[in-house]
């Protein structure tokens, strides 16, 4: 397969804030590969809803992820960017991919496990499904490349498992098989105030992530505020084994800049927390601000944001329409 043919999609959830996790594991690398295909990004509102969302909050969050991703570099002249919920393609592909997905697969996935908790019983029945129609989402467009970080690799695993079981039933070669392009360094970023766990837009605490609108004083302050260990910094990877807080950070502080761990490793090593935590503040009020600036000034003219996303949904329905009515073919509907 040549670069250019290459159709790639992802997709985000209006909840909460963009976060520096979002923007290092997902969206930068969506910048990245728009030169390699044909891009389909989308704002997952019909995702956001399978925990209850405030209806205003939840148009605000669509407008703010908009801006923050347009905001981060994405040319909407050239590709597609927009809300889930304008193309009911994907919730119709979705309710024939629960025919085929099994109960099993998705008793498997683990992020239902962490976000339902102990309570699962009171969990929406969307939330249980979500993959399904997350795997709908990429095959609506018969997209070949997903990128995202680590967290949705088992989601893609069942969009992977979705396609194949489809194509196997109906004696058919329909569906792509996908390929998630998850960075190594990046794919996981992890909370500033608990390294096991990763940076989260729904984490209770604010100071566990850095939020792409934050401001400068604050983004110097949660780093501040950041929990570290009781050692100088590695200057080695050897070094910097076991040592969870520092591989955290010192990975956004290379991501920001493009540079890798090793090289950072050299530059810091020996360093006090104080010192590195002003030159990470330093560097990430650097690339970040632009950006937040970026999504103050589009904010403040939401009627072209809701342009952009028009324009989104109506070039998605082209593309997806001939697969679903395709799809509804080989299943025998009339
Ligand atoms: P969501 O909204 O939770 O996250 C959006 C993207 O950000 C990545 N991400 C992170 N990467 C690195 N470190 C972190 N701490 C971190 N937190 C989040 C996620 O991996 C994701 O790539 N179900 C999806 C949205 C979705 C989707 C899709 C993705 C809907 N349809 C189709 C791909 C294809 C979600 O909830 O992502």
């Amino acid at each position: 397969m040549t670069m250019t043919n290459k159709i790639i999609f992802s997709g985000i959830q209006p909840t909460g804030q963009l976060t520096l996790g979002n923007y290092l594991g997902a969206l930068k690398n969506w910048n990245k590969i728009q030169d390699d295909g044909k891009c389909i990004y989308s704002i997952a509102d019909q995702h956001a809803i399978t925990v209850f969302q405030d209806p205003k909050s939840l148009k605000n969050a669509t407008l703010e992820l908009s801006a923050g991703i347009i905001a981060s570099g994405i040319d909407t002249n050239k590709h597609i960017l927009f809300n889930q919920s304008g193309n009911p393609n994907h919730s119709e592909l979705g309710w024939y991919f629960n025919c085929i997905a099994r109960m099993g697969w998705l008793n498997r996935m683990t992020q239902f496990k962490e976000k339902s908790g102990k309570n699962s019983e009171k969990s929406s029945v969307g939330l249980f499904t979500y993959p399904n129609l997350q795997s709908a989402d990429i095959l609506a467009y018969h997209a070949t490349h997903v990128p995202v970080g680590e967290d949705q690799k088992q989601h893609l695993e069942l969009c992977r498992d979705i396609a194949q079981k489809f194509n196997h039933d109906y004696g058919v070669d329909f569906f792509p098989i996908i390929e998630p392009i998850i960075n190594e360094q990046g794919g996981r970023i992890m909370s500033l105030k608990d390294s096991n766990k990763k940076m989260s837009k729904s984490d209770p605490s604010d100071n566990s992530r850095i939020n792409l609108t934050d401001s400068k004083e604050l983004i110097v302050k949660k780093f501040k505020k950041a929990t570290s260990d009781a050692h100088l910094l590695p200057s080695s990877k050897k070094e910097l084994e076991g040592r969870p807080e520092a591989s955290n950070l010192i990975s956004i502080y290379a991501l920001l800049q493009d540079k890798t761990v090793e090289s950072v490793l050299k530059e810091i090593g020996g360093l006090g927390w104080g010192d590195f935590k002003n030159k990470l503040a330093d560097v990430a009020v650097e690339k970040i601000s632009p950006i937040s600036d970026e999504i103050n000034r589009l904010m403040k003219d939401k009627g072209e944001i809701e342009n952009i996303l028009n324009k989104g949904v109506i070039k998605s329905r082209e593309i997806s329409q001939p697969i679903i009515d395709k799809t509804k073919q080989i299943i025998g509907f009339i």
